[in-house]
């Protein structure tokens, strides 16, 4: 089984690019942000939970997303492998996700980190606000504090996947089908 960790800022293009990522090899498409939406719209206790977080632009809890994460590995069968869009998200996630595929003697395959500048990013979520209407895109200072929050507790997970020569980086600006180009050129070798 393959295990790739979608890596980027708020607004690098994740699930922009994930749509063609599992279809040209075949993977199980997980976003923790898309999971904790659903919940939140079926007005579920762990989304009530989340709910608050989430719009203000905080992460919830390491063990909430880890048990969402654990149930659908689980549960999904008949793919190559899984696409992780927004996990993991801290350290303590990533050290999670390890253990977990420890017990079936599995490894990450590769962290695929798309990367863009932080003025491209409230230009792309402002573009994205008219369009989807997500509550977290609403307002600029949310999205300010999930770009402090990223920088602050995601982005040490670059330091992480390099020192296990997991990481891959992927220039995120350019048009989408030239990021996914590059994208596919750098999944072809695994
Ligand atoms: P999540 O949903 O994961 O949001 P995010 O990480 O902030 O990332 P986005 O979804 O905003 O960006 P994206 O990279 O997917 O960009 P997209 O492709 O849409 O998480 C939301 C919240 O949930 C978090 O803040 C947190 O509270 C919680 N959460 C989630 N996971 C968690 C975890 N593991 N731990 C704790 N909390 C967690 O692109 C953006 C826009 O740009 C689109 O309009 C798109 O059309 C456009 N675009 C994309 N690529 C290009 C391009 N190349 N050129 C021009 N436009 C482009
Ligand atoms: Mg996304």
């Amino acid at each position: 089984m393959k295990y790739y960790v979608l890596f980027g800022p708020p607004g690098a293009g994740k699930g922009t690019q994930a749509g063609s990522m599992v279809e040209r090899y075949h993977l199980c498409h997980l976003s923790t942000g898309e999971l904790l939406r659903s919940e939140i719209a079926a007005g579920t206790e762990l989304g009530k939970q989340a709910k608050a977080l989430i719009e203000a632009g905080n992460l919830v809890p390491d063990e909430v997303v880890e048990g969402m994460i654990e149930a659908k590995f689980k549960s999904t069968g008949g793919v190559n492998g899984f696409l992780l869009d927004g996990f993991p998200r801290t350290i303590a996630q990533a050290q999670a996700l390890d253990r977990m595929l420890e017990n079936t003697a599995e490894k990450v395959t590769a962290c695929i980190s798309i990367m863009i500048p932080d003025s491209l990013i409230q230009e792309r979520i402002a573009h994205r606000a008219t369009i989807e209407g997500r509550a977290d895109d609403a307002r600029p200072e949310v999205v300010e504090n999930r770009i402090k929050t990223y920088h602050a507790k995601t982005e040490p997970l670059i330091e992480y996947y390099k020192n296990a020569g997991r990481y891959q980086e992927i220039d995120g600006v350019g048009t989408i089908d030239e990021v996914r180009e590059r994208i596919f050129s750098v999944m072809d070798r695994f």
